[in-house]
């Protein structure tokens, strides 16, 4: 074992890595379903025949266009639905004439509900004093020439129906700045502040309603986030692992591959610290460039993490010799900071799994992974200690029989 030569690892790793990165638009992509049957039901009776689920909140969309939008001004029917499974609450709907899909100058029509189960419905000009808290006051918007709240017969599903006249100056059919929202505040019929999870800012979207799929663009922030959490999923908190489980049992003991283990400790450390550094640097960014919210303790252990690790992966250049008095201190202090890396990194990616609210696939992919390298730590002590306890029972009835003159207790630090 000791003459076998051994490249860095990395190799294998990259294959699992673009698997994942090939995968993930199918997770992605994994709410492209058609709409519910009550929402087309309804739609068909409006004479409406493209639909589509939005991306959050649980919101439909179907939409008509009349004409081709090539005409100095294009009517678009439009129906809207949205989970709302509070006693009150609202549901909204929107074009935003400027550059970007946002929330600030979105022409709205907002249904809201009162908690004696009555509706009604109305536009807003949203402005920029309403994100700083202002009241939200109807208003006239002068691009909406019917609308109405609509119920299927069960009523548990409520639905807006809207008829606008979007003249093409200020609104182009093929690239339409469209967001929706959901909030759970009234104050009499008026609509209070919304959630602000990342469900409800990533309401957003260009649609091209001249497609009947409605294809939409504009959400490479939750494309970087997606990427972000699995790039971190990878590399700290699963090839750290991995690295940290080669070392505490292929070092001496109960295996002792040497330099095997070396090599393959360091080739798995440094490929998670260098996905993982890329996974926290694009998490960096989208940090950075969301204005509006930010996530304080998931962005906390994140630099913690990196910082540790980065310490760790330096420590390697200063490790004293074996020879040396104080390697057992390093030893010693190596391996502390790297369990507790660990335990901040399993919290973080579920802080940040909850975060994502991506669903359960998320979480019980995560735990599923961890649950294998777990079980396979947890076979690997057990079998650390059934050897230990069986070559000491050898090692005294070796004793006992010879009384020999040489008495060196097998050395096996095993916690070292
Ligand atoms: C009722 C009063 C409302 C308040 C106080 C409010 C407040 C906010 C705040 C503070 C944000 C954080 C991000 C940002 O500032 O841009 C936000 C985001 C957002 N809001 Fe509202 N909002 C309200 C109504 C609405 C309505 C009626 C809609 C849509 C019909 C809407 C849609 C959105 C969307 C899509 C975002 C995320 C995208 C973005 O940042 O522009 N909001 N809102
Ligand atoms: C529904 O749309 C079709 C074509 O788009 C049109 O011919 C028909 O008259 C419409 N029906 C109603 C009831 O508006
Ligand atoms: C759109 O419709 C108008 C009138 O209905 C017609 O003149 C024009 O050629 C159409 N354009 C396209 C691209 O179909
Ligand atoms: C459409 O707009 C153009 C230029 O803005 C104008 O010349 C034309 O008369 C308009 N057509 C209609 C039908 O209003
Ligand atoms: C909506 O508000 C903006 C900003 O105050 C204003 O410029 C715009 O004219 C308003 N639009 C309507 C239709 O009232
Ligand atoms: C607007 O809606 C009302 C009620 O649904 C309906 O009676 C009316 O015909 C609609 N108007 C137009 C122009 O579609
Ligand atoms: C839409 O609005 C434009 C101008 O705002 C107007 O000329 C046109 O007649 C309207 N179309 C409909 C179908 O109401
Ligand atoms: C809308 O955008 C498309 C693509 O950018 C462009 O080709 C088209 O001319 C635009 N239409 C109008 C009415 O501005
Ligand atoms: C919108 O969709 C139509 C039909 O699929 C397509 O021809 C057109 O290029 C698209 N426009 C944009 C701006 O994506």
């Amino acid at each position: 074992m000791k003459t076998q030569q051994q490249n860095m690892p990395s190799s294998p790793l990259l294959p699992l890595t673009i698997l994942t990165l090939t995968l993930l638009p199918l997770t992605l992509g994994a709410n492209a379903q058609p709409c519910s049957e009550a929402f087309l039901k309804l739609a068909e009776q409006k004479n409406i025949s493209d639909c589509k689920r939005l991306r959050t909140l649980g919101a439909e969309f179907a939409w008509k266009l009349h004409g081709n939008g090539s005409e100095n001004s294009t009517v678009v029917d439009v129906l809207f639905g949205a989970a709302l499974n509070t006693a009150q609450g609202w549901i909204g709907w929107g074009v935003n004439p400027g550059r970007r899909p946002e929330m600030v100058g979105t022409k709205a029509i907002i249904a809201v509900k009162r908690s004696d189960e009555k509706w009604r419905v109305n536009t807003y000009n949203i402005t920029k004093e309403i994100r700083n808290g202002c009241n939200l006051l109807p208003s006239e918007i002068g691009i909406v020439s019917n609308m109405s709240v609509e119920h299927d017969g069960d009523n548990l599903h409520t639905m807006m129906y809207v008829r606008l006249n979007l003249s093409s100056e200020a609104y182009n059919v093929t690239k339409l700045n469209h967001v929706w929202q959901v909030g759970y505040d009234i104050e009499g019929w008026h609509p209070l502040g919304h959630p602000k999870t990342l469900r409800n800012v990533d309401s957003t979207e260009v649609i091209n309603l001249t497609d009947s799929n409605g294809r939409g663009t504009g959400q490479y922030r939750s494309y970087l986030r997606s990427i972000h959490g699995v790039l971190n999923i990878i590399g700290w908190g699963t090839l750290l692992p991995i690295g940290i489980i080669i070392a505490r049992y292929f070092r001496v003991f109960p295996f002792k591959c040497d330099p095997l283990w070396f090599n393959l400790h360091i080739g798995f450390q440094l490929t998670g610290f260098l996905v993982g550094t890329t996974g926290w640097a694009i998490g960096l960014s989208l940090g950075h460039s969301s204005r509006y919210y930010t996530f304080r303790d998931h962005r906390t252990y994140g630099i913690l993490i990196f910082t540790f690790s980065t310490i760790q992966m330096l420590a390697f250049r200063l490790k004293p010799k074996l020879t040396d008095d104080y390697r057992k201190y390093w030893n010693m202090y190596h391996h502390f900071l790297g369990y507790g890396l660990l335990a901040i990194i399993f919290i973080n990616i579920f802080k940040g799994i909850r975060i994502l609210e991506g669903g359960d696939a998320w979480k019980w992919g995560y735990v599923a992974d961890l649950a294998f390298l777990g079980a396979v730590a947890f076979g690997l002590e057990v079998y650390t200690w059934i050897h230990f306890f069986m070559l000491k029972q050898q090692q005294k009835q070796k004793n006992e029989t010879k009384n020999s003159q040489d008495q060196q207790p097998p050395k096996q630090n095993m916690f070292a």
